[in-house]
């Protein structure tokens, strides 16, 4: 099975856990580029406002998703949301997604991400998971070998 595993990641924890995923699952990685600028206090500030009022960007990316049979998503969650580069990477991508599934990495809480993905998607994901920054290595490396499994 060709496994492609995408995300985005504004400081590092969401592409460390992908980067984790990638090599359990061997599979390609590739990172969504969010060309809108969210560095600093005020990228802080709109990065939440934009996540909670569905805001969408515009993004960079290097593979089709077409050419793989399962892509792995991820997305750090951002007021509880999906952030806008995960969001409209899924929107432009859903008719090349044959089979999906989705991870989150959060500090505490994340209520939505996941299910906005879902429904983002319109398709059910083989697997979802939230995945803690305090914990972030075991539970990529257990998500992996979960899906690992779960596609044998
Ligand atoms: C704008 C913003 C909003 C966030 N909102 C939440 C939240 O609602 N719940 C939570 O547990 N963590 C929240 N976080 C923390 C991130 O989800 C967490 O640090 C994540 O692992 C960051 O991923 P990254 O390093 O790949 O960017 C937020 C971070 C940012 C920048």
């Amino acid at each position: 099975m060709k496994i492609l595993v995408v995300f985005y990641s504004r400081t590092g924890n969401t592409r460390k856990a992908a980067k984790i995923m990638a090599e359990v699952l061997n599979a390609d990685v590739d990172e969504v580029i969010d060309k809108k600028n969210r560095r600093g206090i005020l990228g802080f500030l709109r990065a939440g406002y934009d996540a909670t009022r569905g805001k969408t960007t515009e993004i960079e990316f290097q593979r089709d998703p077409s050419d793989y049979d399962l892509v792995v998503i991820g997305s750090p969650t951002w007021n509880s949301r999906v952030t806008p580069a995960i969001r409209t990477y899924l929107m432009k991508n859903g008719e090349k997604i044959k089979k999906a599934a989705f991870f989150t990495t959060c500090a505490g809480r994340s209520r939505k991400c996941l299910s906005q993905m879902e429904e983002i998607l319109g398709k059910k994901p083989l697997k979802a998971g939230i995945l803690l920054q305090k914990s972030l290595e075991r539970d990529a490396r257990e998500f992996a070998e979960e899906l690992k499994k779960g596609t044998a």
